[in-house]
């Protein structure tokens, strides 16, 4: 696939090496320096290549968005017509100093998104990972006992899409049904990074759900 990344910081930069490597066509877009798109599409390798927003939306099949919320106006302003795109968005609605989600509860950010840009399909997904474990996972991929990433989404091709993109980078995708899931998501999200803060001295986090039929 021919994917954009809008944002080609700590997410969107790994996440776009990682694809490339595994064989997709990657343009890494929106960063303050194109030394930075340009060091980044050399490590991609031959899949790789450093554009403006609009050059990443042009021709893709799916676009990242991985950018801070307060930049998301601008990085859509920049890439122009995103209608009929897939967009699978690890963007949190964080407020400025990072401390608390803004939109949440009743919404979140994936759906905010896709209010924000009406033609497209929104998959939330890769938001609930830290980026520092992509490379990790990515390399891990043909062991055993792949670790889960949820996602969710209102438009199955759209999820079908974004489920063989974390499949690729080393996940087993989980569908975590419509896009509305994404206001459960995201604040779990923030719990998972705060116990990653804690490292070695924090809890090996397990979660199970058994069901069983009653048999009378
Ligand atoms: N990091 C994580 O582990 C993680 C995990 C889950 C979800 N998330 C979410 O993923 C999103 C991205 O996080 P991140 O950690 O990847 O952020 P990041 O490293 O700060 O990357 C953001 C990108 O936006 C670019 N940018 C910021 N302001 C810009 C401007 N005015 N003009 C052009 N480019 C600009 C940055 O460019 P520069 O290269 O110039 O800085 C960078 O490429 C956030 O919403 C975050 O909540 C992050």
């Amino acid at each position: 696939m021919r994917i954009g990344i809008l944002g080609s910081g700590l997410m969107g930069g790994k996440l776009g090496v990682i694809f490339a490597r595994a064989g997709h066509e990657v343009v890494f877009s929106y960063s303050r320096s194109r030394k930075k798109l340009q060091r980044l599409a050399h490590d991609a390798g031959s899949n790789g290549r450093a554009g403006t927003p609009r050059e990443a939306v042009k021709d893709a099949d799916v676009l990242l968005l991985a950018v801070h919320w307060s930049n998301v106006d601008d990085v859509l302003q920049q890439a122009g017509d995103i209608s009929g795109k897939v967009v699978a968005t690890c963007s949190l609605p964080m407020n400025d100093s990072d401390t608390a989600l803004i939109v949440a509860s009743e919404s979140s950010g994936a759906e905010e998104l896709a209010r924000k840009a009406p033609g497209a399909a929104v998959v939330s997904a890769f938001g609930s990972v830290p980026s520092e474990v992509l490379f990790a996972v990515f390399e891990g991929r043909r062991g055993d006992g792949r670790p889960s990433l949820v996602y969710c989404g209102d438009d199955a091709r759209a999820k079908e899409i974004v489920a063989a993109l974390i499949r690729d980078v080393g996940f087993d995708p989980v569908d975590a049904g419509p896009l509305r899931i994404a206001r459960y998501i995201e604040p779990f999200t923030l719990l998972v990074a705060q116990l990653a803060y804690e490292g070695e001295r924090g809890p090996a986090l397990a979660y199970r759900f058994e069901w069983r039929e009653e048999r009378s």
